[in-house]
């Protein structure tokens, strides 16, 4: 048997090999994919070889991952009971499906992941094989194993000769990746605590970072960032940028508590200055070219998007629905955005659109006023006779 196995060169992917090797009795395949965090792919072969696997697979997806899934994603404003901009979640589907793509090159019988029983991980990974590879068996070693923690996970470790870097156990689980960092476990699991400086990873704390505000400005072409203060750009440097500019002024730092697919509640911490940023970028410039109908509808959408990522439906029809939905509204959000950045905040200080129906002379309170101020009392006899009616009979 052929096994392709998801592996980051932690502790539970290095057991896993051997583990699923003799188990299984078993070639193991490793695959690994840059997404964003800072991998040494030569480092992870040598490594993954002298674990006992025949081969490591290494993919940079960074682009793919930002057009095909960060950049939908954007567009539909698809944001996890209203803080989670989804870094985690989006990237399980990306890298299964690379997963299955070497599978069948591989002419493997199975895959295998790294995640636990518990989690929402197990649930993209797979349900995205089961749509891409319905034939492929899929292993979750550590759902399935005898060991109870991390120190006998070790002694089996040694006992066998797998190299393990950590000896002293973390005080995070963290992953990571160009949308943003989860980071759960330790001292968060109280939510009463609050998180420690260590927890973060790339934001300055609001506190610390500069006196002085930033502003970025960012340009979207039917709703994909094109520019960042004036000069045309990729997504990627654009979200690259953002990360880095973000991050020092202390942008994107997501504390919550959210509902796992299994009925879990969580205690999560996140760090995705460039999400934050491009997401209350992108609503804005909507709210400057969507009716209200389209406004608020979408909002609906957005929300039924969010969950249909978190819960690991990527490749599914309602999803492609959703999607041609979405590409439909963003024909005429295109414009710039001005946001200022500064010690955790990133607020709105300007947009605009050669497609916004804001209208100046409307809204204005001055002597250019052109809104016919007199219509306003037969919309009102109309618009009110509601509230007429049950105020009459509610008098009664
Ligand atoms: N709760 C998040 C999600 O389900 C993040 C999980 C990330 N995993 C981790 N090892 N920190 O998308």
């Amino acid at each position: 048997m052929k096994i392709v196995l998801a592996y980051s060169g932690g502790l539970d992917t290095s057991v896993a090999i051997k583990w699923l090797k003799d188990k299984y009795n078993a070639e193991i395949i490793c695959y690994t994919s840059n997404v964003g965090q800072a991998d040494d792919p030569k480092k992870l072969k040598a490594k993954a070889i002298k674990t006992g696997a025949s081969r490591l697979y290494f993919e940079d997806l960074r682009l793919k991952f930002v057009n095909e899934y960060i950049v939908p994603s954007l567009k539909a404003g698809a944001i996890y009971q209203d803080k989670y901009p989804l870094a985690t979640a989006l990237a399980r589907p990306l890298i299964a499906e690379g997963m299955v793509k070497v599978a069948k090159k591989e002419n493997a019988q199975a895959i295998a992941h790294g995640c636990t029983g518990k989690g929402n991980d197990q649930v993209r990974f797979e349900l995205t094989a089961k749509y891409l590879a319905p034939e492929l068996k899929v292993i979750a070693p550590v759902r399935e194993w005898e060991f109870h923690s991390r120190e006998e996970e070790i002694d089996y470790a040694k006992k066998y000769g797998i190299p393990v870097s950590v000896t002293k156990a973390k005080p995070y689980s963290i992953d990571w990746n160009l949308w943003g960092i989860s980071i759960e476990c330790g001292r968060l699991e109280n939510p009463w605590n609050e998180p420690s400086e260590d927890a973060y990873q790339i934001t300055a704390a609001p506190e610390k970072a500069p006196a002085k505000p930033e502003y970025a400005t960012i340009g979207f072409r039917k709703g994909v960032p094109v520019s960042l203060n004036g000069k045309g750009a990729d997504t990627l440097s654009i979200v690259e940028k953002l990360t880095k500019t973000g991050g020092k002024h202390g942008i994107g730092r997501i504390d919550m508590v959210e509902d796992r697919l299994v009925g879990i509640k969580s205690r999560e911490i996140y760090e995705a200055p460039a999400a934050v940023i491009l997401h209350a970028a992108h609503r804005e410039l909507e709210k400057l070219v969507f009716s209200r109908d389209l406004y608020e509808f979408k909002t609906l959408i957005s929300q039924r998007y969010s969950q249909i990522v978190y819960f690991g439906q990527w490749f599914s029809h309602i999803k492609e629905c959703l999607d041609a939905f979405v590409d439909e509204s963003q024909k005429f959000v295109t414009g710039e955005v001005k946001m200022k950045l500064y010690r955790g905040a990133c607020t709105v200080a300007g947009r605009r659109s050669p497609y916004s129906i804001y209208s100046e002379s409307l809204a204005t309170y001055t002597l250019k006023d052109m809104f016919d101020h007199k219509a306003a009392q037969g919309f009102l006899e109309i618009f009110g006779l509601p509230s007429k009616l049950e105020g009459l009979r509610d008098k009664k």
